[in-house]
């Protein structure tokens, strides 16, 4: 069966009156969104010819996509949350802030407020024994390599198993959240460990969906940042662990070349030693330079729900 409706006065009606067009009260935006994105799914049941059948497992895919709390961790893997850091690229070009260290996308798993701490912080809560032992060190710059004191590095990643504090409730409260404070040369470090890459739940309805695109629900190894300093942009970055299986092959779209780093294994780390971090680590180096923007929106990072622990 194919048959074409979408041009009909009838159809043409019931949009205008889906999207509440025929009634003053509502809000505009919403309106104009949902007309366009009812017209949209109409046209795509008409051009690929949807069957009831088929509409309907939509349907009650997203029921069960809401159950179990997956709607956020479906829109990365479908390339949403890439797509709005390439429009926010174009954006920053036009605005003539492009440049520094690039975004990358944040992901589900942040929780505000973690502590803070001057210029070093131990992210782990020395659980974790079989981890290897990490240093994460860096200096924080704007456009001249002018080192940034007191910008805030606020840092997130996952267990040796790729589970995220809060979201696993058997880890410890901010374990692996710090936020770090430079110090007066614009350098942060941090003792941690080797995070795992995380995996989508595997009876979950994002990995559901995956499947039947031939896709893996899986990440590298990464590090999530949060970088802000007043005068600068506000930057939501992450770094993937040179190495790893999926460091060119993430389901959430996330790796860019300039992001990828080494981890480096070492004997000792006068650095390290000067935090009481004694014996072999591996030193994990993330040099950021921030852009300098008087734009107060743009200092700060954009609203969206995030956990408020
Ligand atoms: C993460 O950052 O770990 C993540 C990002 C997107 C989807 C799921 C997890
Ligand atoms: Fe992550």
């Amino acid at each position: 069966m194919s048959v074409k409706t979408m041009e009909t006065q009838e159809v043409i009606e019931l949009l205008e009156k889906v999207a509440g067009f025929d009634r003053p009260a509502g809000n505009d935006r919403v309106k104009t969104i949902i007309h366009r994105v009812m017209h949209d799914v109409f046209q795509i049941i008409e051009d690929l010819d949807i069957t009831p059948e088929e509409f309907w497992s939509a349907v009650y895919y997203i029921n069960e996509l809401g159950k179990n709390g997956e709607a956020a961790l479906l829109a990365p893997g479908l390339g949403m949350d890439k797509y709005l850091d390439i429009r926010m690229d174009a954006e920053d070009e036009q605005a003539g802030l492009a440049g520094g260290t690039p975004r990358t996308i944040e992901g589900p798993l942040y929780v505000a407020g973690a502590p803070m701490s001057e210029g070093f912080a131990r992210l782990d809560d020395g659980t974790d024994t079989g981890a290897e032992v990490m240093l994460l060190k860096g200096v924080v710059t704007d456009e001249n390599n002018r080192p940034l004191a007191n910008a805030i590095v606020d840092v997130w990643h996952a267990d040796s198993k790729g589970a995220y504090s809060y979201f696993d409730p058997s880890q410890s409260e901010y374990n692996l959240r710090r936020r770090i404070k430079t110090d007066a040369e614009g350098r942060y470090l941090a003792q941690s460990i080797i995070p795992s890459g995380y995996g989508c739940p595997p009876e979950g309805s994002t990995q559901a969906l995956l499947t039947q695109l031939g896709r893996h629900g899986q990440r590298p190894a990464h590090i999530h940042f949060f970088i802000s300093a007043p005068g600068h942009k506000h930057l939501t970055t992450q770094i993937n662990l040179a190495g790893d299986k999926y460091t060119y092959d993430d389901f959430a779209f996330a790796t860019r070349d300039e992001l990828v780093v080494e981890a480096r294994p070492v004997t000792h780390s006068a650095q390290g030693e000067r935090h009481g971090v004694t014996g072999p680590v591996t030193e994990v180096e993330f040099n950021i330079q921030l852009v300098s923007t008087d734009r107060q929106d743009r200092q700060a990072m954009h609203q969206r729900q995030r956990v408020m622990a």
